[in-house]
């Protein structure tokens, strides 16, 4: 389906988020023809701009943020024109009334009433907004209508499900999409496609063939000024319950019966199903969690995380988790999946490793007297590619095997930012690669006995070194079933 001409309300206008990354992704979207010319964009703040302000804050952000994407300005002015900005108090129900004037306005002069709202603000807003939007008139129009929501999704199941309660008293469960970036990234898209359209794949994924698989998503980043966030949700709930989650569901998840978006989110649910729920005495046995301290980063000292600003001294917040899961069903019954994630490790990576079986009985051998294993790699992030690991005889050697890898990389710049393809699609009303609600309550009911057994106290806090690759506990929960972990590029 195409694009239908729509106005596009873009709460949070002048944040961080927009400025990086949203801003850019649309007018890459202008570039590529992808904007209707009747859409036009409402921009909603709190701080004094006009419209012309706003234009010259947005065309700031490009230079800051996206400077090879401005080559005309004139193409750019184009653009700018679309854009418009409204002050106002996102919590102050009287304020809409200028808002509600401008999208009529608006409205008036374009062949559209479709409306797509995109919350990119606190989550303290989400409910509050969504209210006002219905209160003021807003959220009613004869055209579509849709809201674009940014994490975090609640806090835990029973914060998700009062937020629910209260975005589906104005809208429908079709109308939201939530957003979880990782589903936007081109290599995760290209999970299902390389899993569905390759042959060779089917009749291996599964417990027969496949040892172990792992996903890593490693930062350099420490928490930057997010503290107060973060200290409130740790890598658990900034990382484990979204992006990681959704990675093991498109691994694990059965072949849907058509491509459709409620077709795969059907199939993507029950892996969620399926994963084997920890009570809090048995998340130590599968769960390690870590806390970067002092270290060094490209020649730099970097501060421990107790050290960062607005964190406190005495915080167990976590930086770093690693687990242990299982999909107990009849493909991977016995099939440890193992995910890590954290801050201030040695590379900023995102990577799924397929670990395939070792061979009945080794007939060849590599210098070490072993045979490493097939390895299927998916690389994320920076790179985006994927390479299977092989085993070949070394040239000029009669039985000697060294590794060797065939390989696929994108070139970089052909990548679309994560942002440009999910606005597409929400644009196009698909919501395939956004999380519906039972995939968030039940990866948050996954989640949940896990950071009670944090709060409790039940498992150790393992202190890393930032730079390093994480805590060593984690090479011992790898060790135990006679893994490791494939190193991370
Ligand atoms: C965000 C988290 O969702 O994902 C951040 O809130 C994290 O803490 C980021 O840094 C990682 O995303 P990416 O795309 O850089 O891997």
């Amino acid at each position: 389906s195409k694009i239908e001409p729509h106005t596009f309300i873009l709460f949070g206008a002048t944040g961080d988020l927009a400025r990086r990354k949203l801003i850019p992704a649309l007018y890459n979207m202008y570039l590529r023809g992808q904007i209707p010319a009747d859409t036009r964009i409402v921009n909603v703040a709190r701080s004094a701009y006009d419209d012309h302000g706003y234009r010259t804050l947005a065309r700031e952000a490009m230079r800051e943020f996206a400077p090879k994407s401005i080559t005309k300005e004139d193409t750019w002015n184009d653009f700018a024109k679309k854009m418009f900005y409204c002050q106002l108090d996102a919590s102050n129900l009287d304020h809409y009334k200028k808002l509600v004037n401008m999208v009529e306005e608006i409205e008036a002069h374009s062949n559209t009433k479709n409306r797509l709202f995109y919350l990119a603000m606190a989550p303290d807003f989400f409910a509050t907004v969504t209210q006002n939007l219905q209160e003021s008139g807003l959220s009613h129009t004869e055209g579509w209508r849709r809201l674009i929501i940014e994490k975090p999704f609640g806090h835990d199941f029973a914060s998700a499900e009062a937020l629910n309660n209260e975005l589906r008293s104005v809208f429908e469960e079709d109308e939201i999409y939530r957003i979880d970036h990782y589903l936007g990234k081109e290599m995760v898209q290209n999970i299902e496609v390389i899993r569905f359209a390759n042959s060779i794949f089917e009749p291996v994924w599964n417990n027969r063939s496949i040892s172990n698989i792992q996903i890593t998503s490693s930062e350099t980043v420490g928490v930057e000024d997010r503290a107060s966030y973060y200290e409130h949700a740790g890598a658990l709930r900034d990382m484990v319950q979204n992006h990681m989650l959704q990675m093991v569901m498109m691994i694990a998840m059965e072949p849907p019966s058509r491509l459709k978006n409620e077709a795969i989110r059907d199939e993507k649910v029950k892996v969620l199903r399926s994963l084997r729920r920890f009570s809090p005495e048995e998340v130590k046995d599968h769960v390690i969690r870590g806390q970067y301290g002092v270290g060094t980063m490209n020649g730099q000292q970097v501060p421990a995380y107790v050290q960062e600003k607005n964190v406190n001294p005495s915080s167990e917040t976590e930086t770093y988790v690693a687990a242990k899961l299982y999909v107990d069903n009849f493909r991977w019954a016995g099939v440890p999946f193992y995910i890590r994630t954290g801050k201030r490790l040695s590379v900023k990576s995102t990577e799924i490793v397929i670990q395939f079986r070792d061979m009945p009985k080794h007939l060849y051998f590599n210098q070490d007297g072993n045979l490493g294993p097939n390895l299927l790699v998916i690389r994320v992030n920076p790179v985006e590619g994927m390479y299977i690991q092989l085993n070949a005889k070394r040239p000029g050697t009669d039985e000697m095997v060294v590794p060797v890898a065939m390989e696929f990389s994108q070139p970089l710049d052909a990548s679309q930012e994560a942002y440009e393809r999910l606005f597409y699609d929400a644009m196009r009303g698909d919501s395939t690669f956004f999380t519906r609600w039972d995939e968030v309550s039940l990866a948050w009911k996954f989640v949940d006995p896990i950071a009670e057994a944090f709060t409790e106290k039940r498992l150790p806090l393992h202190h890393y070194t930032a730079g390093s690759h994480g805590p060593e506990a984690a090479d011992n929960l790898l060790a135990k079933e006679g893994h490791r972990w494939w190193p991370v590029y």
